[in-house]
C-alpha cells in the first residue's frame, strides 16, 4: 500500500484524453467531494461550489459548448466543432468547481478565491487515494462569458477549474519540474 507521503510525492495527472471508463462509483465520488470540500477556509465561508457532469449530461453540455464555440469561430471546421461536442465525454464525471467568494465579507476575495483551488487539489489528491485518475482544465471555456451564462454562473463567480476523472492504465512518466532549490529561500535577518 502506498503510504500518503508516498503518494504525494508520486502524484502525477492523466490527460483527459486518456481517461476512460470507470468512474467513481456514487459512493466514491461522494468521499471525493467531501474530501474536496474539507479545505482551510478563512471565516468558514465556504466559497466554492461543484457542478458535476456524468452520464448524458456530458453530451448535453457537450452540445451547448459545440454551439458557442461555432458562433464565435464560424469557420471552425467540422472535425472542430465535434471534438467540442464530445469534449466532456473524455472521462466519466467532470466536477467544474466554482470560486463563489462573499464579496462583502471582510476576508480578501483572493484568500477566498485560493480556497478553490486547493478544492480543486483535494479533487485530484481523493481521485488518486481511490485508485482514479484525473486532470484539472480550464481549456476555453473556464474563460467563456456565455458558457457563464450556461453555468448560470453570478457575476463574482469564476471557474476554477474542470476536474475530469476516470480511470487509466497507460504509464505515467515523470514531466520536467521547476528544481526545488529555485522555488526556496530562507529568509534570515540582516
Ligand atoms: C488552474 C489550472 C488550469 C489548467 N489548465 C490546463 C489546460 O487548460 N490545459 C492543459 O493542458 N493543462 C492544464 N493544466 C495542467 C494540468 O492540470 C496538469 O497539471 C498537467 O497536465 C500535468 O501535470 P501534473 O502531472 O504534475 O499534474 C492546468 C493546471 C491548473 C492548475
Amino acid at each position: 500500500m502506498t503510504s500518503p507521503i508516498d503518494a504525494l510525492l508520486s502524484r502525477r495527472s492523466t490527460l483527459a484524453k486518456d481517461l476512460q471508463a470507470p468512474g467513481p462509483d456514487a459512493a466514491q465520488l461522494e468521499q471525493i467531494l467531501q474530501a474536496a470540500h474539507r479545505v482551510p477556509d478563512h471565516g468558514k465561508i465556504g466559497p466554492w461550489q461543484f457542478i458535476i457532469f456524468e452520464g448524458e449530461a456530458r453530451a448535453d453540455f457537450g452540445q451547448r459548448l459545440a454551439g458557442i464555440f461555432q458562433a464565435e469561430n464560424p469557420d471552425a471546421s467540422d472535425k472542430l466543432i465535434d471534438f467540442e461536442r464530445k469534449r466532456f465525454l473524455r472521462a466519466p464525471v467532470v466536477i467544474a468547481v466554482i470560486s463563489s467568494p462573499d464579496t462583502q465579507h471582510k476576508v480578501p476575495v483572493w484568500e477566498q478565491q485560493l480556497c478553490s483551488g486547493a478544492v480543486c487539489q483535494n479533487l485530484l489528491n481523493a481521485t488518486q487515494a481511490l485508485g482514479y485518475r484525473g486532470q484539472w482544465l480550464t481549456e476555453w471555456y473556464a474563460y467563456n462569458s456565455q458558457v457563464a451564462i450556461e453555468l448560470a454562473l453570478k457575476f463574482e463567480q469564476k471557474i476554477a477549474g474542470f476536474v475530469y476523472i476516470g480511470s487509466g492504465d497507460n504509464t505515467l512518466t515523470e514531466r520536467v519540474r521547476p528544481a526545488l532549490t529555485d522555488r526556496v529561500s530562507r529568509w534570515q535577518a540582516a
